[in-house]
């Protein structure tokens, strides 16, 4: 009922590598051609991990946000803003907690697989406890209805969408809700009006699915209903009371095939990343580094691209001619490994260079960013206070 609606967000925790540039922004750059987007730095969710470093998230908001730019998110396309400047998720999140059961968090994969991993950390804490809950109110107070994540935050859409539903069942019917809905049904005029009561009492008293259909059917090309009379009348026919939250779909990213510089999944803990700022001599230095076939120990033995993870980053950058180039002369010797990794240095650079001079540039400019950031945290922040404003009604908080 509302339109299609998308909210991402990702933690400011370091600088952006090529794993975040093919996992997640080059999927954002696309999405916001089709949809009206919403990228969030999840200011609030690196505390919840990293709270013993204010400085380095602090430091991160400005090189991420500088990046999404560099690399090609548009803000005159998408609305890039920070959570912490919009402080209604707070407080949708406080309220959310109150009717969240404690075991949906405890079962949640990220809180038992995160303490692990981050064992250095001290993550019993109430706040990483309530992870998940954070971000179901981060796409709950927009009403996105899709959420651009990987495999491993599905769960958290999961739980959102439990949450919306939770909530809804408590709080959907506002006070007067059938006085409501029958104002509305009178203003879908004399005849609509008269045919919709017929439909509802035919699906209601008789259970006719057909009946129902039509009802829907009617309301889809009425134009003159405001959002929440429209609403009411579907609630009314349905007995569903009021939807105030809506339930997202999480919209799955494909893991991204570029692998780190040891073959592992891209990623800082793990050391083997090339930053989107590096500089081109670093990018070089990276590469021709980077642990190869370990049966290819001198230039005449023959190897295997299969167990090589220079092979993971010509999937990526090579045309198929330089692929099986690099296949014919690995497995025959007829190649050194410096010549193999050659063109990947050379399109990697290709493709950065332009995004680290973008970057450098927007350096130069720190106010550029935060012109976009304050933009988009006051368009932002207008979505969510509108959802507010109903989540407190819903729940008797407005006292007027
Ligand atoms: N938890 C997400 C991650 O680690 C980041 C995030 C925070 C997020 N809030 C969100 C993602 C809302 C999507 C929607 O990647
Ligand atoms: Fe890896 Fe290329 Fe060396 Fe083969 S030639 S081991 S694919 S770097």
């Amino acid at each position: 009922m509302y339109p299609d609606r998308v909210l991402s967000g990702m933690r400011p925790t370091g600088a952006l590598h090529l794993g975040h540039y093919y996992g997640v922004l080059k999927n954002w750059i696309q999405l916001q051609h089709e949809h009206e987007c919403l990228f969030m730095v999840a200011d609030w969710h690196a505390l919840t991990t990293h709270y013993t470093e204010p400085a380095l998230i602090e430091q991160s908001v400005w090189d991420m946000v500088t990046d999404w730019l560099a690399v090609g998110i548009d803000p005159n396309q998408s609305t890039l803003f920070i959570q912490s400047r919009v402080p209604e998720h707070a407080e949708l999140h406080l309220l959310l907690s109150m009717m969240t059961p404690l075991g949906w968090l405890e079962r949640m994969p990220s809180y038992k697989d995160q303490q692990d991993s981050l064992a250095d950390r001290d993550l019993s804490t109430y706040g990483f406890l309530g992870y998940p809950l954070l971000q179901a109110a981060d796409i709950l107070i927009y009403r996105a209805n899709q959420v651009p994540v990987g495999e491993d935050q599905v769960p958290h859409i999961e739980i959102t969408r439990e949450i919306a539903r939770r909530f809804n069942h408590l709080y959907g019917r506002e006070p007067g809700f059938e006085e409501k809905a029958l104002m509305a049904v009178r203003r879908l005029g004399n005849k609509k009006s008269r045919l919709y009561l017929e439909l509802r009492t035919r699906y209601t008293e008789q259970g006719d699915d057909e009946a129902l259909e039509a009802a829907r059917a009617l309301l889809a090309d009425t134009q003159n209903l405001t959002v929440a009379d429209r609403e009411r009348v579907f609630g009314y026919l349905e007995g569903s009371g009021k939807m105030i939250l809506a339930e997202p779909q999480a919209r799955l990213t494909q893991a991204s095939r570029l692998l780190g510089l040891d073959g592992q999944k891209m990623s800082k803990s793990y050391g083997n990343t090339i930053a989107l700022r590096d500089e081109p001599d670093t990018i070089t230095r990276k590469v021709r580094t980077m642990p190869t076939d370990p049966a290819r120990v001198r230039r005449s033995d023959p190897g295997d691209p299969g167990k090589c993870p220079v092979w993971s980053l010509h999937e990526v950058y090579s045309s198929d001619d330089t692929r099986r180039w690099v296949h014919e002369g690995c497995t025959t010797a007829g190649i050194g490994c410096l010549d193999c990794k050659q063109p990947v240095i050379d399109r990697m650079q290709a493709e950065l260079v332009p995004v680290r001079e973008r970057a450098l540039a927007l350096q130069e400019d720190p106010t550029a960013v935060r012109n976009v950031l304050a933009d988009g945290c006051e368009r932002a922040r207008k979505l969510a206070q509108d959802t507010m404003r109903d989540v407190r009604d819903a729940m008797g908080l407005n006292y007027t």
